[in-house]
């Protein structure tokens, strides 16, 4: 094996090349590309150019690991967060070959809903994230047309099933043709699916399923599908990744709902699992998961992880010890989800720790930030960071 594939980031250090490995890495000197910090090291006389050429791969990005693997990488955030700061919005461009919305393509979340009425649609925020992903070599992925949550206080009081299928109707004709032909994948329905509701089925008791009964699926995915064809049509869940008794049954729920769409013709294309996952979880058995995506693959679904983060709310305060038990985390999941072919790619649910939903959803007693993310709140790269590069670096070639 030659020199340049047994360098290792800590060769490169003890090559004395960590001052200048961290000069090309944060943000203060993110306008230089990493082509140009690697052709100007190897002009220097004291680097040869197997250690550029190793340096070059320490410095990929996330996006560029998964992209030598036919995979792609990308992460969700809020307009306001993403927009509002150069430094943030480098590190998406940086990292990130698909960029979710977390709320700007719900009916309504935040203060700005995307339907703030029955005829009126703003998609002021939206388009702007599009043509932020666009001027920067992104893809825009869609969440979610159909979900019980972040829901218009007007839809949750107006619905009912004689107007139900025209309101779904104008709203995924309006949504998915606005973007036709710019989405790289829908969320077409998101989180159909819980077991405790008690029906044989598995559904959720939504206020669609209440006002459609089940076809509001197979309704979503048709729609989506006449006014835009290219975009990937996702079926979203959450809850599905461990080896507890409610996941199990979810696994099966799900696996029959694709069934189901399936045989009656449904288009859907693609499983989403969410994957919000625990730090210190030890409920994960790799051989029922990997048994899982084996079974949506042979349903000839393809397979998205589309909100990754690992909570650690109830790990140790220490900050080095949480960031390693997040690490292993990512780690042991991306490994397993990784080495199914069907699985084109993943989606961690924001980028740095600077902003994530789980701050409010799911914060430490002790009161410490959480940090559930690739990146720290200074959009330093952390040992998650590191697992989901690994990760990206030992799947197999799709
Ligand atoms: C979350 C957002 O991150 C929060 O900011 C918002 O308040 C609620 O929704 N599953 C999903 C996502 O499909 O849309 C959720 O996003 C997280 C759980």
């Amino acid at each position: 094996m030659s020199q340049v594939k047994t360098l290792s980031r800590r060769d490169c250090l003890l090559f004395g090349l960590g001052t200048v490995v961290g000069i090309g890495l944060h943000s203060a000197k993110e306008a230089m590309s990493q082509s140009l910090l690697v052709s100007e090291l190897s002009r220097s006389r004291s680097i040869t150019p197997e250690m550029a050429i190793a340096l070059e791969s320490e410095t990929q990005s996330l996006k560029q690991r998964a992209a030598a693997k036919g995979l792609f990488f990308g992460a969700a955030a809020r307009h306001r967060d993403l927009l509002s700061s150069q430094s943030l919005a480098n590190s998406y461009i940086r990292e990130c070959s698909v960029l979710v919305p977390e709320w700007e393509l719900k009916w309504a979340a935040g203060d700005l809903p995307l339907r703030p009425n029955l005829d009126r649609f703003d998609f002021t925020r939206s388009d702007e994230m599009l043509r932020f992903a666009r001027a920067n070599g992104l893809s825009l992925r869609g969440h979610a047309l159909v979900w019980h949550l972040s829901n218009p206080r007007w839809l949750r009081e107006t619905l009912n099933p004689s107007n139900a299928e025209q309101l779904l109707t104008s709203h995924i004709r309006t949504v998915a043709a606005h973007f036709a032909g710019q989405i790289h994948s829908w969320d077409v329905v998101n989180e159909a699916i819980e077991v405790p509701d008690g029906r044989s089925d598995g559904l959720r008791n939504s206020l669609w399923l209440e006002s459609l009964g089940e076809a509001y699926i197979d309704l979503a995915f048709r729609l989506t599908a006449q006014v835009d064809s290219r975009a990937l049509r996702v079926y979203n869940d959450y809850g599905l990744q461990y080896a507890t008794s409610s996941h199990e049954s979810k696994r099966k729920a799900a696996l029959k709902l694709m069934e189901r769409l399936i045989v009656s013709g449904t288009p859907v294309q693609a499983f989403g699992i969410q994957s919000h996952l625990r730090a210190g979880e030890t409920r994960f058995d790799a051989e029922r998961l990997r048994r899982f995506l084996k079974d949506l693959a042979d349903l000839g679904l393809k397979i998205l992880i589309t909100e990754l983060d690992v909570s650690d709310q109830n790990v140790p305060a220490n900050p080095s010890v949480r960031d390693r038990l997040v690490a292993d985390a990512y780690r042991e999941y991306l490994d397993v989800v990784l080495d199914e072919p069907a699985v084109i790619g993943v989606v961690t649910w924001g980028l740095s720790d600077r902003h994530t939903w789980l701050s409010g959803d799911k914060p430490r007693e002790d009161g410490l930030p959480v940090r559930p993310l690739p990146l720290d709140e200074n959009l330093e790269r952390k040992p998650a960071w590191w697992a989901i590069a690994q990760a990206f670096d030992n799947a197999p070639l799709r």
